[in-house]
C-alpha cells in the first residue's frame, strides 16, 4: 500500500528550479563562464556549494574558499528576490489539488529538498501545513544521489521505503530515490528522466490509482 509521499520542491512542488537557474546564470555571466539550460541539469538536486563547483570547475576555475562562499552567498541573494515575490497560487500546475487528495486518503506527506530555503517557500506558498515531516538542506550530511534525505524522511514519516513513492525532478534525485530503492515519479521531460518509474509533466496529471499500481505492481 501507498502510506507515504515524499516530495522534492524545486521543480516538483514550484518552479523555483527557474530561479535557481537564472541565479546561477547570472553568477556564471559575470565570471566569463558559459552556462546553458542543458549545464544547468547537472545542478538540479545538488547543493548550493556543490552547483557553484561544477559551475566553477567548467570555467576552469579555481578560487579560494573564502571567494566560493561570497559567490555562494551572492547567487543566494538575488535566488531569494524571485523567492521573495512568491504567493499562495505561485505552485505548480496540480500540486496544492494532489496535496489535498493526498490528505483526503491519509496518505502522509514528507517534503525532501536539498534546499535550505525549503521553509521560507513553503511558508510563501501558504503549504507548510500539509507536510508531515520536513528534511532539508540544513539537516542532511550526504547530498543526493545519496538516499539519505529520502530514508530520513521515510524514518521520520514512521513509512516503511516499500510504502512510501519519492516524486523528483532531478537526475540527482531519482538516483537518491532508486538507491534507496524507493518507487519515483518523475516530474518533467521523460527524454531526460527516463530513469524513473513513470515520468509526468506535473502533479497534475497523476492519478491516485496509478500511484497504488506503481506501489503494486500486478
Ligand atoms: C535543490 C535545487 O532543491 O536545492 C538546487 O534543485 C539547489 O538547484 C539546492 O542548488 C540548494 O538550494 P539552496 O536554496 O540551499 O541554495
Ligand atoms: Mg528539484
Amino acid at each position: 500500500d501507498v502510506k507515504a509521499c515524499i516530495f522534492d520542491l524545486d521543480g516538483v512542488i514550484v518552479d523555483t528550479a527557474k530561479y535557481h537557474y537564472l541565479a546561477w546564470k547570472r553568477l556564471a555571466q559575470e565570471l566569463g563562464i558559459t552556462f546553458t539550460e542543458e549545464d544547468n541539469e547537472e545542478l538540479k538536486g545538488v547543493s548550493r556549494m556543490d552547483s557553484l563547483d561544477i559551475i566553477l570547475k567548467k570555467g576552469k576555475k579555481e578560487i579560494s574558499q573564502e571567494k566560493k562562499e561570497e559567490l555562494a552567498a551572492r547567487k543566494n541573494e538575488w535566488y531569494l528576490e524571485f523567492v521573495n515575490e512568491m504567493k499562495p497560487g505561485d505552485e505548480l500546475p496540480g500540486a496544492r489539488q494532489f496535496l489535498d487528495t493526498l490528505k483526503q486518503n491519509d496518505i502522509k506527506i514528507g517534503l525532501g529538498s536539498s534546499s535550505k530555503n525549503a521553509k521560507l517557500c513553503l511558508n510563501l506558498l501558504n503549504m507548510t501545513d500539509y507536510f508531515d515531516v520536513i528534511v532539508d538542506g540544513t539537516m542532511i550530511t550526504k547530498a543526493k544521489p545519496d538516499p539519505q534525505i529520502f530514508i530520513m524522511g521515510a524514518e521520520k514519516l514512521d513509512v516503511k521505503v516499500e510504502n512510501s513513492i519519492v516524486f523528483e525532478d532531478a537526475l540527482a534525485g531519482i538516483e537518491a530515490a532508486q538507491n534507496g530503492r524507493f518507487k519515483v515519479v518523475g516530474i518533467g521531460d521523460p527524454d531526460i528522466l527516463g530513469k524513473a518509474d513513470i515520468v509526468r509533466s506535473s502533479l497534475a496529471d497523476i492519478t491516485l490509482d496509478e500511484l497504488k499500481s506503481l506501489n503494486n505492481p500486478k
